[in-house]
Order: structure tokens, then sequence, then C-alpha cells
């Protein structure tokens, strides 16, 4: 008989990971993956993403070359056939590492899972023909993408002339028109790279902004720079119908058309939770997602939602997080996740990284906040290393506390500085111990250092205010 403690499905960073620290407490796992090991961020998304946006980012530099005093001859142009063979190169590499990561720790079945009925208080798992038996479920099977109700969209998608992010990582050809619906995260990651590929780009966003999940004047200096480079942005825009070769859509009452050889519809992502077999089980939802409580418990006894499924976060690295949790929540005490220090970052050029509130968002939760905006021209390498010199790093603080709640910046290496800035978020360090931290000179990450000094600073002349006003008898700061 098939037993193990704990039954994974889908095994996309939530799932391996889960697996592998299953296993290294000594747990039996058997992981189930219908398509590829490493799910939609090793396949389809994060890893792919990021090869192409650095060879986006090496033709611009390319591009730019007499600016950093190099002379370039001849004609410079991406090649993008072999820009996806290398990414499908670098993907399995990083496939192959997994499956070595896991070899010692869960039993992988290559196969589609299918829940059945519970059977002597086991939870019970086809795949393949076969039944297998565990203690423990964890439903780890992601998220897909929304494909909203636009008119002729649906045919579109089944003639391949609209396509989402996971087609669009393998396009045989660049499109010489490219039409992006959706100006989030997905959108504009691919606008940077099909724009540097040689694709005339136009991305229609219904909201007035870009990445509307972020901090409006980092988002809008993106904005900026995307538009820069030539990709059109329409902003306040309702697509309306999708045609044979075009887009129609309505932007300030006033209906337009763009052509297109390409429509990528990125709009936003739902809980993958239909052809499992869910319904065998008494799962609460949460619309598209499987509702969970703080440590990653769905309403049926023994079963755990974690990754994209459950909605919380759709990021890979919060997935993670969420699996090493659940884990430990089956063995040891309880574990949470902090949802307040997850750094998100989107890997354009310039890239944008931010974690916690922005001002207005602290405002709103009453917290004594307050922001210090910085140049990242206080950063001789940033000066020295770009072109484009709009970075900026905006720190929100919590005065009354002395700690940071919130990190947004726009710039080179913010998507590897923002960690730090997410460690002092979650760890809730008080600002004068982060004064006391030597950064290393010369980096963009010593403008984090600069806002601190001067948070610091502002702090401690508003407890000197508070101080004086309380022994004069008033309450006024000057
Ligand atoms: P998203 O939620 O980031 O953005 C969707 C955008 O589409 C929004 O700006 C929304 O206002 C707009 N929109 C919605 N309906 C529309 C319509 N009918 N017409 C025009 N615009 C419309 O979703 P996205 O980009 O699809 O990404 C999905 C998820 O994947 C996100 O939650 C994101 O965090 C995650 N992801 C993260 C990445 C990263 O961390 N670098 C990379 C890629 C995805």
């Amino acid at each position: 008989m098939n037993k193990a403690d704990i039954l994974i499905i889908g095994s996309g960073p939530a799932g391996h990971i889960a697996a592998e620290v299953a296993g290294d407490s000594g747990l039996s796992v058997y992981l189930f993956e219908k398509d590829k090991l490493g799910g939609v961020c090793l396949n389809y998304g994060c890893i792919p993403t990021k090869t192409l946006l650095n060879s986006a980012k090496i033709i611009r530099q390319f591009q730019d070359s007499d600016k950093y005093g190099i002379d370039v001859e001849g004609y410079i142009q991406l090649n993008h056939e072999e820009v996806i063979k290398r990414k499908d190169k670098v993907v399995r590499r990083m496939t192959l590492g997994l499956e070595a990561t896991l070899r010692d720790k869960a039993t992988i079945i290559k196969g589609e899972a299918k829940i059945l009925p519970k059977e002597d208080e086991e939870f019970v798992v086809e795949a393949n023909g076969e039944k297998y038996y565990g203690k423990y479920l964890f439903i780890a099977t992601g998220s897909d993408s929304i494909i909203p109700p636009i008119e002729g969209l649906k045919e579109a998608v089944e003639k391949g002339f609209a396509i989402t992010s996971k087609e669009a990582l393998e396009l045989e050809e660049v499109p010489e028109n490219l039409v992006i619906v959706g100006a989030g995260v997905i959108g504009l990651e691919l606008a940077d790279y099909y724009s540097a590929a040689g694709s005339k780009v136009t991305v229609i966003e219904k909201l007035d902004k870009v990445l509307p999940s972020l901090e409006e004047e980092v988002a809008s200096i993106l904005r900026k720079s995307l538009e820069k480079k030539g990709i059109k942005i329409h902003l306040a825009s309702t697509v309306t119908k999708i045609g044979e070769k075009e887009v129609h859509f309505i932007k300030r009452e006033e209906d337009r058309t763009v052509e297109a050889d390409k429509v990528l519809v990125a709009v936003g992502r739902k809980g993958a939770t239909k052809g499992f077999g869910l319904e065998n089980l008494s799962i609460e939802m949460n619309g598209s997602f499987i509702k969970t409580d703080e440590y990653l418990r769905t309403s049926e006894n023994g079963v755990f939602a974690i990754g994209d499924v459950n909605g919380k976060s759709l990021l890979a690295h919060a997935a993670q997080r969420q699996a090493i949790s659940a884990v430990k929540n089956l063995t040891e005490d309880a574990d949470k996740v902090s949802s307040n220090s997850v750094p998100s970052v989107v890997y354009t050029t310039p890239a944008v990284a931010s974690v916690g509130y922005t001002l207005e968002q602290a405002l709103e939760a009453d917290i004594d906040a307050k922001e210090v905006k910085l140049s990242l021209l206080y950063s001789g390498r940033y000066v020295a290393e770009n072109i484009e010199l709009t970075g900026i790093c905006k720190i929100v603080y919590d005065r009354t506390n002395r700690c940071l709640i919130g990190a947004h910046i726009v710039g080179s290496y913010s998507s590897e500085i923002i960690a730090i800035l997410a460690s002092f978020i979650d760890l809730k360090t008080d600002v004068k111990d982060i004064e006391k931290i030597v950064f290393p000179h010369p980096t963009v990450g010593e403008v984090i250092h600069d806002a601190v000094a001067t948070i610091a600073q502002k702090i401690a002349k508003h407890e000197k205010i508070l101080a004086s006003a309380t022994s004069n008898g008033d309450g006024q700061e000057s």
C-alpha cells in the first residue's frame, strides 16, 4: 500500500519546499506533479522572465554604449530565438538541481493527482491509476491566468492570437505589434522585454496608474521610464473588443483601435482549484482561492493550502515561507507568516522593489507614520553606473515605536537591497541600532543608511519636543 505522512499536490515553490522541509524533518512525502517539476515559477514564470529581462537589460546597455565611453560598430539586435534557447537551458539546469535536492526527501509522482473521498480517516489521492494514502494533505496547485469576459477574447485565445504570460515566454517570433492588456507586474515585465526585442508595445490599463498595488510615485517613475523607451501606455482605458488583427478600447469616452500581431492578457490570476477532486473534501473557499487561517489550515482538518492557491500573496517567496510554516505547524509550535514584511519586486529596468506599508496605508491604519524620501543620487555607485538618474528610495517609519514599517525603491539593485529593509521591518529594529550598522561604500544600499540617519534625527527631535512639551504642560510640536 502507498502510504506517507503527507500527500502534496503541486511542485511549485510551495509544494517542493514543503516536500523538502518535511523530508528533512523525517516525514514521508508523496509529491504529485502533472506538468513540470518546479511549477509556474521555475518553468513559466519567475526564472524564464528574469532570463529574458537580463537580455533586455544587456541590449539596452549596448544601445547606450557611447554614453559609457564604449564604441560599438555594426548593427546590434537581440536574437530572440537564442534568448529563448538560453532561457530553456537555465530552466533545465534549475530543474535538475531541484530533482537532486528532492531525491532523498520525497517520492515524486509524475502524473495528474485527483483527490478521492477519505478512507478510514486517511486522505486518498489517485494518480496514474494508483491510490496513495496520507495523514495530511497539502494543496499547492498554484494559480491560473484570468481571461476576462471581453468580446472576442475567448476566440482569440483559441486561435493563439491572444496569449497569457506562459505562451509569451515561448513565442518563436517577436511580434511586430504587441498589445498588452493590464499594466500589472506581468504586463510591464513583458512589455520591457518585448520592447527591447523590437516589438512596438502598447499597454492598455483600466485604472489611472500602472502597478496599482505599489507606491504611487515609485510606480509613476517606472511608467515614465518605460514610456521613454517607446512603450505606449494607455491608462484609464477599457478594452471593449479583440478583433481579427486589432484591439478596440475606450479612452476618455473616445473609441480607439490599436493594431496587434499578438495580444497578451495580464489582468491577474485566480486560484487553480478545479479538476482535481477538491469537491470530495469539505473545503471553504474565498472567491477563487482556498480559504486558510493564519496557520495555513483549511476548513477540513488535516488539509493545508499553501502558495498562490490560498490567494494570500501571489509571490513565490511568500509561497516558500508558507510551505515552511505549514510543515512546522504539523510538527512543532505554531508558526505564523508575517505578511507585512514580504517584499515584492518588479524586474524591469529600472527595477522596483517594495515592502510593507506605503505612507498612505500606514496613516489609514492609524500608525504614527512619517516618510523620508531620498534620491538614489546620494549613492556614488548609482551615479557612476547609470545614465537615467531618476531612482528614489522612500522609507516609511513608525515614529512612536522608532522602527521602519515600509520601503519603496525604484532603481538599480533595488531588487537585492530590499531584503535588508524587509529584515529591519520584520525584526522591528530600532532606528538607532540600524544607524550603527556599517554599509559598504560605494553601494546603492548606502542610501538606506543615509535615510535611516535622517529618520533617527527626526525622531530624536520629535522626542525632544514631546519631552519639553510635557515638562511645559503643552503638547504642540514646533
Ligand atoms: P496584477 O494584479 O499585478 O495586474 C493586473 C493589472 O491588470 C492591474 O493593473 C489591473 O488594474 C489591470 N486590469 C484588470 N482587468 C483589466 C482589463 N479588463 N483591462 C485592462 N486592465 C485590466 O496581475 P498580473 O500582472 O497578471 O500578475 C499576476 C500575479 O503574479 C500578481 O499577483 C503578481 O504579484 C504575480 N507576479 C509577480 C511577479 C514578480 O514578483 N516579479 C512577476 C509576475 C507575476
